[in-house]
C-alpha cells in the first residue's frame, strides 16, 4: 500500500510496529536527504552550463536522482546487522540519497568529478574508482560519497550523498548488466558472466576511441 507524506512515497505495509514520532522523524530525514540531492543536482546542473558555454558542448547527458526505498532502508540495515531506528539510517548509510550522472565521455566524468569536489561545501569521504580499476564482472564508475550541507530555516544539516558518475557506454552496459543479473528464475552461468564481462570491455573501448575523437575535434 503506498502513502504519500510530503510528496515522499512510504509503505504502510513496512510500517506496522513504528509509532507516529518515529514516522514523523523518518519522513522528515527522508526530506533532508530529498534537499540533499537537490543541492548535488543543481551544483551539477550549474557546472554544465558553465562547460556548455565554454565548449559549446554538454559534458553532462543526464542526471538521476533516487531515494532508498523505506523497505531498501530496512533490509540493508537489518542485513548488516543494525536495528531499524532513524538515528542508525543516517549513522550506517551512505546512499540513501542516490545521485547518477552520466556524462558524455570517459574525460568529462574527471572534469566534472573535479569540479564538483573542489567546492568548498562538498567534502569527499569515500571515492571507489571503478574506472580506473573496473569490478570484476566489468563494471566501470566512478562513486564518491560526499557530505553537503543543506540549510533548513533554523539549522544546518550535513547530509550524506552517493554520487555515481559514468559516461553513456558504461550506464547502458551497467543497466543491462542489472536487468540480466537480476531476473527471476534464471540461472546466470559462468558462460553469461564472461560475455557480459567481454561486453563490458567493448564498452571501454569504445569509450576510449570516443575520447580520442573527442580530443582531436576540439584541438
Ligand atoms: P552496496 O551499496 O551495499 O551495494 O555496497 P557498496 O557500498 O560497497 O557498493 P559500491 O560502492 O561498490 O556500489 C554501490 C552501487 O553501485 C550499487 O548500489 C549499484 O547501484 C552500483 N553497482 C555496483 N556494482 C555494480 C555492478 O556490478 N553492476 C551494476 N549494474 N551496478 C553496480
Ligand atoms: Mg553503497
Amino acid at each position: 500500500m503506498e502513502n504519500k507524506l510530503n510528496g515522499i512515497p512510504v509503505n504502510i505495509d513496512s510500517l506496522d510496529d513504528v509509532t507516529q514520532e518515529q514516522f514523523q522523524a523518518f519522513a522528515k530525514l527522508m526530506a533532508y536527504y530529498r534537499c540533499a540531492m537537490m543541492e548535488i543536482e543543481t551544483k551539477l546542473n550549474v557546472l554544465n552550463v558553465e562547460y556548455s558555454l565554454r565548449f559549446e558542448r554538454n559534458p553532462i547527458s543526464s542526471i538521476k536522482t533516487r531515494l532508498k526505498t523505506p523497505m531498501s532502508i530496512r533490509e540493508k540495515l537489518v542485513r548488516r546487522g543494525y536495528d531499524v531506528t532513524v538515528e542508525n539510517i543516517e549513522a550506517v548509510l551512505n546512499d540513501v540519497a542516490g545521485v547518477r550522472v552520466i556524462c558524455s565521455f570517459p574525460k568529462d566524468v574527471e572534469t566534472i568529478a573535479k569540479a564538483l569536489l573542489k567546492q568548498d561545501d562538498v567534502q569527499l569521504l569515500e571515492r571507489k574508482d571503478y574506472i580506473l580499476s573496473p569490478k570484476e564482472n566489468g563494471y566501470r564508475s566512478l562513486h564518491l560519497i560526499v557530505a553537503v550541507p543543506i540549510y533548513l530555516a533554523h539549522e544546518k544539516r550535513i547530509m550524506r550523498v552517493e554520487i555515481q558518475l559514468r559516461t553513456i557506454a558504461m550506464d547502458f552496459w551497467a543497466s543491462l548488466e542489472h536487468q540480466l543479473r537480476y531476473k527471476k528464475d534464471v540461472d546466470f552461468t559462468d558462460e553469461m558472466a564472461k560475455e557480459l564481462k567481454f561486453c563490458a570491455e567493448l564498452s571501454a573501448e569504445l569509450d576510449r576511441r570516443m575520447d580520442t575523437l573527442r580530443d582531436q575535434v576540439q584541438q
